[in-house]
């Protein structure tokens, strides 16, 4: 499936959710999402159906996105339903790691191949103060317990913000340096409650640590290796192009509209589509993404929408 900058389309990002256990500042309002806002959220066989279409047209990487997906009712009958698409080639998911402890063995046994973790510091009392809910220590033991139930290649998402974690930015590479895992950092993007003020660019990772060694890089991510550890530090740059012009992604949100772009409002209602219409209703999609988002113009997301209502 290829878009009119023929970009190839093979990773899907489907939100389960717009629901969250957690209420981070950046994301989510601080009452919470109010209820007129939730709309109706697909059923498991909708989302089974939608992704199995999606994968008719040339999807073979699917991610499931939040809001937090763990909240979500049934989600290991979507993981099932999912991985049992024999074309998927990888099922992946993105979760703040909170019930982690509980689930990650069920998810691993449900089909899903590979986890990323949010966790945007270090320290106990930051955390509950940009959680405005959440315990670290229900993190770090869902991080355990993703490795523990045999998860290789998860990936710790560490958002970037002046004046609250950039201190931290030595603690966070100590951890590629010590485990080998991939450690990203991710620039605050001017999206629902995320403004500009805290923006720190991603350049401030390498001069805090100038002994990174640039390494291959993968999908949005620009990469490096700290010499004296097996895990990797990833930069994520969406004020930059950089990836737009590589990108290879469509979204759907949980009350079934495809998103061609994370940042554009162009909106496509999936729901009550079956077969062929639905497939063609995916390709036009497709075909309709935007060449790249505009926030360094406008200094704003154009998504219409609030990040845990996309799934980022
Ligand atoms: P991998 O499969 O491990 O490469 O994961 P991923 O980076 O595709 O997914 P993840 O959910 O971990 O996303 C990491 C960060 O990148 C989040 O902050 C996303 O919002 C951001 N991101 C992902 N895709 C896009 C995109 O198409 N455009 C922009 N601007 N940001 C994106
Ligand atoms: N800017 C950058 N990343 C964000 N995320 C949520 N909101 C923003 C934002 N405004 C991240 C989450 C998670 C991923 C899916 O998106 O921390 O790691
Ligand atoms: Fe929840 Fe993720 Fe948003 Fe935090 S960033 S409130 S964990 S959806």
């Amino acid at each position: 499936m290829r878009d009119r900058y023929a970009r190839n389309i093979t990773y899907l990002r489907l939100s389960v959710t717009d629901l969250c256990s957690l209420r981070c500042r950046y994301c989510m309002p601080a009452g919470g999402v109010p209820k007129r806002d939730r709309g109706d959220v697909c059923s498991l066989e909708e989302l089974v159906e939608i992704t199995q279409a999606t994968v008719d047209c040339g999807v073979r990487k699917v991610r499931l996105t939040g809001g937090e997906p763990l909240v979500r009712r049934g989600i290991l009958d979507i993981c099932r339903g999912i991985s049992a698409i024999s074309e998927v080639e990888e099922l992946c998911l993105t979760t703040n790691g909170a019930a982690l402890s509980q689930l990650a063995k069920p998810l691993r046994e449900a089909g899903v191949d590979r986890l990323n973790v949010s966790l945007d510091t270090l320290r106990p009392d930051r955390y509950a103060y940009m959680t405005r809910a959440g315990r670290l220590e229900e993190a770090f033991r869902g991080l355990e317990a993703a490795a523990e139930a045999g998860f290789t290649g998860t990936k710790l998402n560490v958002v970037l913000m002046k004046g609250f974690n950039e201190d931290e930015i030595p603690d966070f590479v100590s951890l590629a340096r010590r485990y080998p895992i991939e450690v990203r950092f991710i620039e605050l993007m001017p999206i629902g409650e995320g403004g500009t003020a805290q923006f720190l660019p991603a350049q401030a990772v390498l001069d805090a640590c100038p002994d990174l060694r640039p390494a291959e890089g993968s999908g949005v991510a620009r990469r490096y290796r700290p010499p004296d550890g097996p895990g990797l530090v990833g930069l994520i740059e969406p004020m930059s192009h950089r990836f737009c012009k590589s990108c290879d992604r469509i979204r759907v949100t949980a009350d079934g509209k495809l998103k061609p772009c994370l940042h554009s409002n162009q909106e496509i209602p999936l729901r009550g589509l079956h077969g062929e219409a639905l497939r063609r209703a995916i390709r036009e999609g497709a075909a309709a993404k935007p060449e790249r988002h505009h926030m360094n113009e406008t200094g704003r997301s154009e998504a219409g929408r609030n990040m845990h209502q996309i799934g980022g």
